[in-house]
């Protein structure tokens, strides 16, 4: 940032009155000195937010928001803070013209090559090739209004309509791969998205940065396509609606969340704006970050099936750790929120909005399936399973209110339920040290080889290229029922040629016996982020746990070898593996 554009931030700080701005959107009542009005930044029901005119600051008595007149347009509006600037500037009538770095530059490039497919693909919609796919989305209830307000379009079939368009205005083939829009074929270059009704996909401020586009009038293997990783997609930092959903969620002080866009869409055509969608895949910490920023419940509405609910476990159990207030609704009848609303309608979906459970009782109904509490080693395992949920939460109130009601239920101690809550804690957990390289990587995996497995598994169904990493590996796991999973996903990604969370979990369902170790493993594991290098050091330690087991085999067998030669072999075999552990060095 020049010294220019300080000298204008401060022009316009020292122009706009925070008062003023903040009235533009909040209500601000006058007491003494300062102003109060009711906080948007969490869920406050009283004035606790003061507005000095002369500090020209805000601040938050209750959630500590504080800032300048800039921050606050910043947080409220959920923009950038030069966009900030921009919007003051434009209310208080000063001139201002963002300044972009060279970076951003670069990126508004090819946010504009989006923008430029996207009004083509919205164009198409609109003329006479675009009356069936019109019909489509009128047969599923999108008037023309929804379709506007998530710039739906359409992709014909021809060939290359997008590359021949953005060619004619002079942007390079280099420009659109690196966007995911086209790619190479025996014929030549070609569309990526061809006869498909178009989904873009937006920034958390609202750019157009990628697309999802959805079959309508044909067959074919997958029912949606989706861009892949590119300079300005990052699957992790998107989520579907975010930027229309954010502003509506501070004022309603919720925000639903649910698995499909076209859940999303249906949700905030009923007028219910402050809802996204995960997109089918399990959220990484930048998407869990987005929204604990909003300060408000998260209302977890996945599909009424398997897939759904094991996606409910895990993104509570990543929202639960951060603190953020969580309800859970499970609806019934009908497969998703779409078809439940369009079946018995937006009153009796609001209904379920109104009384979501909380997250505890949602695992406490998922941890009683199948089991049969009257039973001792059933009931013990249930109580295990509930602590281990529980002492991920950092909020001892909630904490509390389990375990006295686990306490209450089955007659157990109270003391000895909040000590296993800090026992596991403490002993359990013991740091793993990891060489890599030059550099010293420690990852934290508790306790029990078991959780190096089921840590690796979990790796291996999030990532594609944590598959491939594992394959390279070639490992023969020795617990059977995680080489059960492995061997499932081996036999998915052979098919599928790449993972994907959501579809995988569906398609385990298939096999109930794999699907009950799966359910296990999103109950258990819990990685902030997903990266090869951390997958790698738990392969290290995985291979090291199975050479470990292996050469204390040998040795048992070598000790009862009666054969002079043949102790010679295996002890060679024993060398063999110790030497392997060194090459492969974890190096
Ligand atoms: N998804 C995907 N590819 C697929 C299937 C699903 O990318 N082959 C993603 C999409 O983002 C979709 C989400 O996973 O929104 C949830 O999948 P699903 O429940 O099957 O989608 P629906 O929202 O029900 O889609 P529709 O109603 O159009 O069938
Ligand atoms: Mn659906």
């Amino acid at each position: 940032m020049n010294d220019n554009q300080n000298n204008d931030f401060h022009r316009i700080q020292n122009h706009a009155d925070i008062v003023e701005i903040i009235k533009s959107y909040v209500k601000l009542e006058s007491h003494g000195k300062n102003y109060f009005g009711v906080c948007p930044f969490h869920d406050d029901h009283s004035p606790s937010m003061s507005v000095s005119p002369e500090k020209q600051i805000y601040k938050c008595f209750v959630c500590g928001a504080t800032g300048n007149v800039f921050n606050f347009v910043q947080n409220y509006l959920n923009v950038s803070f030069l966009e900030a600037v921009k919007i003051v500037a434009d209310k208080i009538g000063e001139n201002f013209v963002i300044r972009e770095s060279s970076e951003n530059a670069k990126n508004n490039k090819y946010y504009e090559i989006m923008n430029l497919a996207t009004m083509f693909y919205q164009n198409n919609l609109r003329t006479e090739l675009g009356s069936e796919a019109r019909k489509y989305l009128y047969d599923r209830g999108l008037n023309d209004e929804i379709i506007k307000d998530f710039s739906i379009g359409l992709a014909l079939p021809e060939n290359n309509l997008l590359y021949k368009l953005l060619s004619s205005k002079n942007i390079s083939k280099k420009d659109m791969d690196e966007l995911g829009l086209v790619a190479d074929g025996e014929r030549g270059t070609y569309d990526l998205f061809r006869n498909r009704i178009i989904f873009p996909l937006k920034s958390p401020t609202g750019k157009v940065n990628g697309f999802s586009g959805r079959i309508y009038n044909s067959e074919s293997h997958s029912k949606y396509i989706n861009t892949k990783e590119t300079i300005i997609f990052k699957k992790r930092e998107n989520l579907y609606n975010y930027h229309l959903a954010a502003p509506a969620a501070r004022q309603e002080k919720f925000i639903v969340i649910c698995e499909g866009f076209m859940d999303a869409i249906r949700i905030y055509s009923v007028g219910i704006k402050n809802v996204v969608a995960t997109m089918g895949t399990a959220l990484a910490k930048e998407q869990i970050a987005l929204l604990k920023k909003l300060n408000v419940k998260v209302i977890i509405t996945m599909d009424n099936d398997n897939a759904g609910e094991l996606a409910t476990i895990a993104l509570g159990k990543s929202l639960m750790k951060e603190n953020v207030d969580i309800g859970v609704v499970r609806l019934t009848g009908k497969k998703d929120p779409d078809e439940y609303i369009l079946t018995y309608g937006v009153e009796a979906f609001k209904d379920n909005l109104r009384n979501p459970m909380s997250y505890p009782e949602f695992m406490e109904i998922v941890l009683k399936k199948n089991r049969n509490l009257s039973n001792p080693t059933d009931l013990t395992a249930y109580i295990n399973d509930v602590i281990d949920m529980i002492k991920d939460s950092n909020d001892e109130l909630l904490i509390d209110i389990t375990l006295n009601k686990l306490a209450d239920e089955y007659h157990l101690d109270r003391e000895l339920l909040k000590s296993k809550v800090k026992n596991e804690e403490q002993v359990e957990e013991v740091k793993v040290e990891v060489k890599k390289e030059d550099n010293t990587k420690e990852i934290k995996i508790n306790n029990k080889f078991n959780k190096a497995f089921m840590t690796m598994l979990y790796y291996m169904m999030n990532d594609t290229n944590c598959m491939r990493l594992f394959l390279h590996y070639n490992l023969d796991l020795p617990r059977c029922k995680y080489r059960l999973v492995s061997n499932n996903l081996i036999y998915y990604f052979e098919l599928n040629k790449e993972i994907d969370f959501a579809d995988y979990l569906t398609f385990s369902e298939n096999y109930p016996e794999v699907s009950k170790v799966v359910k296990e493993i999103i109950n258990q594991v819990h990685v902030d982020e997903i990266n090869e290098d951390d997958m790698e050091a738990v392969i290290g330690l995985v291979k090291e746990i199975i050479d470990r087991e292996k050469i204390k085999e040998l040795k048992a067998e070598m000790k009862n070898e009666l054969d002079v030669n043949r102790k010679k072999k295996l002890f060679e075999e024993i060398i063999e593996i110790k030497r392997g552990c060194v090459k492969d060095g974890r190096d």
